[in-house]
């Protein structure tokens, strides 16, 4: 049989996963990579683009193949229960997997900041959701400090075994094109996502499966941009709520990831950010969250900049499904019309 077991199964040699490590999948990964023909159009990009659909993991987002990873590690350890803060991708994430292992699972979210489906998410895979007043990183310097009080695994990533588990991404965009991007895209919030990309390529150059490295291009939303201005940001705003986050914990791997590729790390703003999530779902039909579009809108900004010769391949990753959170679409998008029941009156608005 040859069905798709996820992430542990396909990459095993490359993960800290032993004889004795109970797998703990709900199939995550393999993903698609989207060939972006009318979005590299419409921007005027002229070399390739392709979309790593993240929304389509079995929680809706590149979570998922950390979070095997550290449920599986905190299962093989004997663990009970596992804790995390959340802007809400990771607590969905957290809870589903916790409820395949059996474990329970107490998320921390900023109160009134998570888009609805990801905190319906929580609540309806079991966790023990509680809202804190206050911000994602209050949230998780409360999730340190009762890891280091309770036997309890703390699955943010903190936890090694995330950047781990997501580092596969990498893995499966140079197995699809046959060698590694000249440019990586990417949203930054807690920053484990672009450390865990950078991993894997290197990883993958190392033994020999790709020959070339990706330029890494990290991309904050303006009002939460930490890494970008030099310091922490005490009350972080963006409309990306995923990324509204303003004092990143993997910081300083960023950095050192857009460092040692020749990358950069840089700031987009709101508008910009609705802008190219709008784009990504009017010219390829795919609904991607706003934290997502981060990543094309980084690429938009720099195309209109003059920035690239022109036959570049690039990767950009969408993080999240956009089904997570449809009030901003609502809001951004043109309302509904609404009409009577009649033949005559809705047929004034087709055109064909
Ligand atoms: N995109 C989405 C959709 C996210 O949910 C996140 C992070 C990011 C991008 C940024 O990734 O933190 O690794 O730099 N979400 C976390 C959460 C913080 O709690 O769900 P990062």
């Amino acid at each position: 049989m040859s069905y798709w077991r996820g992430i542990i199964h396909k990459y095993r040699e490359f993960l800290p996963i032993g004889d004795n490590t109970p797998v703990i999948t709900l199939c995550e990964g393999n993903t698609p990579l989207i060939h972006a023909e009318n979005l590299a159009k419409s921007i005027g990009f002229k070399g390739e683009i392709f979309l790593k659909y993240e929304g389509l993991n079995p929680t809706g987002s590149f979570k998922d193949r950390g979070m095997t990873v550290a449920i599986s590690k905190a299962v093989e350890s004997g663990k009970r229960a596992v804790i995390c803060a959340s802007t809400g991708n990771t607590s969905a994430s957290a809870a589903a997997y916790a409820a395949k292992a059996g474990l329970k699972a107490y998320v921390l979210l900023p109160k009134g900041a998570v888009a609805l489906g990801k905190l319906s998410q929580a609540v309806i895979y079991g966790a023990k959701v509680i809202a804190i007043q206050g911000n994602f990183d209050d949230a998780l310097f409360i999730v340190r400090k009762i890891g280091e009080l309770l036997p309890v695994e703390i699955v943010n990533s903190v936890n090694p075994y995330r950047i781990e588990g997501q580092k596969t991404g990498a893995f499966e965009i140079c197995d699809a094109l046959g060698r590694a991007p000249d440019y990586h895209f990417i949203p930054v919030g807690n920053a484990g996502n672009i450390t865990s990309y950078w991993k894997g390529y290197k990883e993958y150059h190392k033994a020999g499966k790709v020959n070339n490295l990706p330029k890494m291009m990290g991309w904050q939303a303006e009002g939460s941009a930490p890494i970008v201005k030099g310091y922490p940001i005490k009350n972080p705003q963006t409309v990306a709520t995923a990324i509204k986050i303003g004092n990143p914990y993997s910081w300083q791997p960023a950095l050192q990831a857009v460092q040692e590729s020749g990358g950069l790390i840089d700031a987009i703003s709101d508008e910009e950010i609705l802008q190219a999530y709008k784009l990504i779902a009017s010219t390829e039909g795919i609904f991607c969250e706003p934290a997502s579009a981060a990543s094309v809108a980084g690429l938009i900004k720099l195309t209109r900049e003059g920035y690239f010769k022109g036959g570049e391949l690039v990767v950009c990753i969408l993080t999240g499904n956009g089904l997570k959170d449809p009030d901003t679409a609502i809001k951004v998008c043109e309302q509904p019309l609404t009409l009577p029941p009649d033949v005559e009156e809705v047929i004034k608005y087709i055109e064909t």
